[in-house]
């Protein structure tokens, strides 16, 4: 996702730090935003020159004292709360204190985020969905203590991204994951029970539902670990048995099949 979030701020003019903790992921994200413009070079919707002016615009890091000037950061580390909280108290640390931190989190509060700062005024939702070079939304959520300028502040920016933000409330998984992962969590019951094959399963919510992809292969595509991750914080916030995650899906976690990041998933790659 950070690759994608990169990608569409340069694209857009923003000179952009994409910061990782290792030098072989920086790479591979510069690899897939190249590919992804490369497609639109392909279409003429994009010049060689412009494609190579929107890289020029990416500086890569592993320092995180590279985003200090920064003046807007969206991080978009993963789904658990403890390594989030301690990004969000070291950003806190070294940015100046009107920059805004914005989370890319599929589920996790914002208003916990805010906390971890000296400035939960800034500290804001800035949801993406994958892939971001072609996804036209951005779930934006406010935390208890998020200020109006912020929120206008982040509206702006997603459209200057040539997105639409939609709002809502910090309640676990907003809108997007609480409505999407029982869907998935179901797929992967009805596969666990034998009700269906993987294709069948997935066939029935193409065809009959017009759904792009169906939800073994958004799984796999998501990642089984990030699906994971956004149904124990369903499970845990709301307290509802009914999205407790599918034994099948830790089964595949533990086992490190974790979609199509890993090369399987519910399908191999
Ligand atoms: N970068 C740039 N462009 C891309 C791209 C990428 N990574 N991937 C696909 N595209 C473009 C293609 O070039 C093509 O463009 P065109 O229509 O202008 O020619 C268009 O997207 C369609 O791509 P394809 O023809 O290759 O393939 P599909 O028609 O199958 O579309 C898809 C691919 C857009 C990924 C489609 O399958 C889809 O919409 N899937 C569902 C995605 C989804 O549900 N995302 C949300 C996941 S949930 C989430 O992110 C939240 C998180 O918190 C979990």
């Amino acid at each position: 996702m950070g690759n994608g979030i990169a990608q569409v701020a340069a694209r857009a003019g923003y000179r952009v730090v994409m910061q990782d903790v290792k030098d072989d992921f920086l790479k591979r994200g510069m690899a897939a935003i190249s590919k992804s413009l490369q497609r639109e070079v392909e279409k003429e919707r994009l010049s060689e020159e412009e494609k190579q002016a929107v890289i020029d615009r990416i500086k890569i890091t592993t320092d995180m004292r590279d985003l200090s000037s920064a003046s807007f950061i969206v991080e978009a580390v993963t789904e658990d709360l403890g390594v989030k909280m301690e990004l969000f108290k070291s950003l806190d640390q070294i940015t100046p204190p009107a920059t805004i931190l914005a989370s890319n989190t599929s589920s996790i509060s914002i208003t916990k985020l805010g906390a971890a700062t000296a400035r939960p005024d800034r500290v804001i939702g800035m949801h993406f969905m994958n892939p971001v070079p072609v996804m036209k939304l951005v779930e934006v959520i406010r935390g208890m203590a998020t200020s109006n300028e912020t929120y206008q502040r982040v509206r702006a920016l997603g459209e200057r991204l040539g997105k639409t933000t939609l709002d809502c409330q910090d309640s676990p998984g907003f809108v997007s994951n609480r409505v999407l992962m029982p869907m998935i969590n179901e797929a992967i019951f009805t596969l666990y029970e034998g009700v269906a094959t993987r294709e069948s399963i997935d066939g029935i919510m193409k065809l009959g539902m017009n759904h792009p992809m169906g939800p073994l292969t958004l799984a796999d595509f998501i990642g089984l670990d990030v699906c994971l991750a956004i149904l124990n914080v369903l499970h845990e916030g709301l307290g509802d048995p009914k999205y407790r995650p599918c034994p099948l899906l830790k089964r595949y976690v533990d086992a490190g099949w974790l979609g199509r990041k890993s090369g399987r998933g519910f399908y191999e790659y």
